[in-house]
């Protein structure tokens, strides 16, 4: 094991900070383009390389002593950190961006706003975990397809033809009005509506402003985003307070979540903790699914001969109609573009944990505190795991096995997405229905730059025209411009 001199400071080999501005702009490098910058640290340092030499930058962590970042990739070092759950430890982001000083009675939110699972480690996630899992099991959520086909109908209905449409703005609609539903059992309608906006600002806050400006005064983006949570919290509790009262299981995940009672301990959710995974599993599901379709589309609009063979087994198996849950299984054609898509362009290139003690990891140690950044990117595009891994093919499905840590995807160990069976399924029926009845093309020159940290997003959305499905693939390939040339490889 390798020490560095000084006890606490980070050993793990990276570019030396230089003076003054040092690690301020290594972490400007990383946050600007954090798929380009950490591809240059890969091939200088190896796969476990510190943002900054020596420690003492922070990206993630919400502890005040971190003692540095760590990038990591493949698949034996993501194994060694995702299963190792008393070592590596999960916070969620709430705490990093608002802080948790001085919590009053209007701040107190921030201590379960979009924490779930996410902010929650050893016995207690063990516990919440076991209460949640009921909820996404395979009868259950299959009972939300007729709820998904509906809602993905209906907004498919409001599209018209030869129409430019911004797709990933469309797809996020169409996810969040799924989550509500599935969530929280609200309809389509206006009060669907109101809650998808207030959780959407909630979870999408002017962070920096927020930091920048941390005043309660109105007119102040931290005044109102303080007011929008209070009046979540306001919301969630009379909904909570509503399906309590009926004490019937409405057919969501929260009605089920509130009479969920741990097995072991007879322990059930209080209502801090219900609103936490409630706001956490929405914040968790539409975004990444809204995400992967977008590419995914994105993907097939450039690639004529998959967009063919898919389509030809969509009207094999479905002739027109939506899926039902038998024929979602005689789709693997299917199954293999979205599994191909989310490998080349992950919705989530990076994954997370923070030290709860010292260890080691690839030789070098690590101070209690260290936050390490696993890179789903980098592991999805390692040749020796997938030849040729800029190109789109989901053919090499039908031979390949990859283990759950070389496809990270849904992550892997303890923490994997709980909802990774509810979301393949989401996206397949979007998929389904909206491939047989439209084609989608890229607007000529579109220009697609990757905007990644949490997720992974196309910049400046994706618009395509919307054609009637008239089989005309080769049109609208080609042309486009952008650093996504350098993730994928392109006529
Ligand atoms: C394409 C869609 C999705 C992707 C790519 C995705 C990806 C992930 C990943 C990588 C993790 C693991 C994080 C970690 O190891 O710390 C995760 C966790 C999680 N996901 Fe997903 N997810 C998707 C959809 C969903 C949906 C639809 C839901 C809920 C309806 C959901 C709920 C969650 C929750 C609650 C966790 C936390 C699990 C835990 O910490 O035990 N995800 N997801």
């Amino acid at each position: 094991m390798k020490y560095s001199s000084h006890n606490l400071s980070l050993s793990v080999p990276g570019p030396n900070p230089l003076p003054v501005f040092g690690r301020a702009i290594n972490t400007f490098r990383f946050t600007n383009d954090s798929i380009k910058y950490t591809h240059h640290l890969f091939q200088t340092y190896g796969p476990i390389v510190s943002l900054a030499f020596g420690g003492g930058t922070n990206l993630y962590s919400p502890l005040s002593n971190c003692p540095g970042t760590v990038f990591i990739y493949g698949p034996e070092l993501i194994r060694q950190v995702t299963t190792q759950d008393e070592i590596y430890y999960r916070y969620s982001l709430t705490g990093k961006f608002y802080g948790k000083r001085n919590l009053s009675a209007r701040t107190k939110p921030l201590n379960y706003f979009g924490v779930g699972l996410f902010g929650e480690n050893s016995d207690q996630h063990r516990q919440h975990r076991r209460l949640l899992m009921p909820a996404f099991h395979k009868q259950r959520i299959e009972s939300y397809r007729n709820n998904i086909v509906a809602i993905t109908q209906s907004v498919l209905d409001q599209m018209q033809v030869n129409e430019h449409y911004d797709i990933a703005k469309i797809l996020k609609l169409l996810t969040m009005q799924v989550s509500t539903k599935t969530l929280l059992g609200y309809d389509i309608g206006e009060k669907s509506n109101e809650i998808n906006k207030l959780l959407r600002d909630c979870l999408n806050p002017n962070s920096l402003l927020i930091a920048l400006l941390p005043f309660d005064l109105p007119g102040l983006p931290y005044h109102r985003f303080f007011n929008m949570l209070a009046q979540f919290d306001h919301e969630l509790r009379n909904l909570i307070m509503h399906k309590r009262h009926k004490g019937l299981d409405d057919g969501d995940i929260l009605s089920m979540l509130i009479q969920a009672r741990d097995a072991e301990s007879g322990v059930s959710l209080s209502e801090d903790e219900l609103l936490g995974h409630t706001s956490a599993i929405f914040a968790a599901g539409y975004d990444t699914s809204s995400h992967a379709l977008t590419w995914t589309l994105f993907l097939l609009s450039q690639h004529p001969h998959v967009a063919a063979d898919l389509l030809d087994e969509l009207e094999n198996v479905l002739y027109g109609e939506a899926p039902t849950l038998e024929q979602l299984q005689q789709l693997p054609f299917l199954e293999q573009v979205i599994k191909e898509s989310m490998r080349i362009l992950p919705p989530i290139p990076w994954n997370v944990r923070v030290t709860a003690q010292p260890t080691e990891l690839g030789g070098y140690a690590l101070p209690k505190g260290t936050e390490i950044l696993m890179s789903v990117y980098h592991t999805h595009h390692m040749s020796e795991i997938y030849p040729q891994p800029e190109v789109f093919h989901p053919q090499r499905w039908q031979t390949i096995q990859p283990t759950v840590f070389e496809y990270n995807s849904f992550g892997s160990g303890q923490r994997i997405c709980i909802g990774a069976a509810f979301a393949m399924m989401e996206m397949k029926i979007i998929l389904a229905i909206l491939l047989q009845r439209y084609r989608l093309q890229c607007i000529p020159s579109l220009k697609v730059d990757r905007q990644e940290f949490i997720t992974l997003a196309p910049k400046y959305g994706m618009t395509m025209t919307v054609h009637k499905q008239d089989r005309q693939f080769h049109q609208g390939v080609g042309g486009i411009r952008g650093n996504v040339r350098e993730m994928v490889k392109l006529t």
